[in-house]
């Protein structure tokens, strides 16, 4: 598994670095030379976390295409989830000169000395997606309301068992994100404040045990360690009895751990796939809740998100105020960072063509 992820980041950081060649050094691409001469005069600096998802690469785009689309140049690089890669790429932006910051971080607590050198050259910063903790160095956040898409989760759980009809006991098992992004916290939180009335009244069972964030956990969203866990519970825990529902706050590892379903025999009329939830409307995982395999996802238009991240760039070097819909909740251990949170939305079989295709996120096509 390692070789096989240490070749694909390989291919990934190859694809990236021609990426950033296509994203800097033609960036009057696709519009004329006089739209290049009429830019702002500035290059904006994107960092994406990886390219292992499709999401980040979406992002990226998206990012590029809105503030291409307001005059100014980009350059966007992908970390390939290691962190100290993402520091030197960040390093080397602010050396290149740019004039904003857009970063999504690989690990929450290490961009502080490189955020440190973009505040001493007055790049204003902006978190997009995943709050940075601990520097003051972040001027805005741009996400979705995280807490909400664990909510989301949880009571799709909730609503597909019958428990508020108080149908029960089921058991569930629950999975959470990567110890260092900002997000798993409130994904967890989110889902866990709708669940624990559930599991104080035994109606939801954690046969395995493990409730607490730091039992659940999987570094850098992996599919592959969501995979090894759930087998792991399998073997262990369910020697009888089967599992009703498990928590799964990303659709790649949602994936992983309907392959460790699988295996062990679930998917058959005497022994159902488990209702199972994701996050991010991820092709596979569309497809997958077509064919009935993962049941729900939570969908976030990145599209969306890149165009507030771009209007917080475009404000804050034009010396104005950029929108803020939140200025309580994200406090980063240094200051409470002002924030536009947009709304999550829940898809699963009977609505994925209202929210995904009909919306222009996906064609009909994609999703055959
Ligand atoms: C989180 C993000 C999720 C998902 C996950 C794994 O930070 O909010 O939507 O993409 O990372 O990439």
């Amino acid at each position: 598994m390692r070789t096989r992820r240490a070749a694909l980041a390989a291919i990934a950081s190859a694809a990236s670095l021609a990426l950033t060649l296509t994203a800097c050094g033609q960036s009057s691409e696709g519009g004329s030379e006089e739209k290049t001469e009429s830019a702002k005069g500035g290059t904006i600096g994107i960092a994406m976390p990886t390219k292992s998802s499709e999401r980040w690469i979406a992002d990226g785009n998206n990012v590029v295409k809105n503030l291409e689309s307001k005059g100014y140049k980009t350059k966007l690089v992908f970390g390939e989830d290691d962190p100290e890669n993402q520091v030197s790429q960040i390093e080397n932006l602010i050396t290149q000169n740019v004039k904003a910051l857009i970063v999504a971080a690989i690990d929450n607590k290490s961009l502080n000395g490189v955020l440190q050198q973009a505040k001493d050259a007055g790049i204003p910063v902006i978190a997009y997606d995943r709050l940075i903790l601990g520097t003051p160095n972040v001027d805005y956040y741009a996400s979705f309301d995280n807490s909400k898409v664990g909510e989301l989760q949880a009571n799709y759980i909730v609503e597909k068992l019958g428990l508020k009809e108080g149908k029960g006991p089921f058991n569930i098992e629950l999975f959470a994100g990567s110890n260092d992004d900002n997000n798993t916290k409130y994904f967890f939180n989110g889902a866990m404040s709708v669940l624990q009335p559930y599991i104080n009244d035994k109606k939801l069972v954690v046969k395995s045990g493990q409730t607490k964030l730091t039992q659940v956990t999987t570094l850098r969203w992996d599919g592959a360690t969501a995979q090894r866990r759930m087998d792991d519970i399998l073997t262990r825990t369910y020697t009888s009895g089967r599992v009703d529902a498990v928590l799964s706050p990303y659709d790649g590892i949602s994936i992983g751990i309907l392959s460790a379903l699988k295996s062990d025999g679930y998917g058959t009329k005497a022994k159902p796939l488990p209702v199972l939830t994701g996050q991010d409307a991820e092709l596979a995982s569309v497809k997958s809740i077509i064919a009935g395999g993962q049941t729900q996802t939570v969908y976030k238009d990145t599209r969306e998100l890149a165009k507030v991240a771009s209007n917080m760039v475009d404000a804050a070097l034009n010396g104005k105020k950029p929108e803020i819909n939140d200025d309580k909740t994200y406090d980063n251990g240094a200051k409470v960072i002002p924030a536009y949170l947009l709304e999550p939305v829940s898809v699963d079989k009977t609505n994925y063509e209202k929210v995904l295709v009909d919306g222009g996120y996906y064609t009909a096509a994609d999703l055959k």
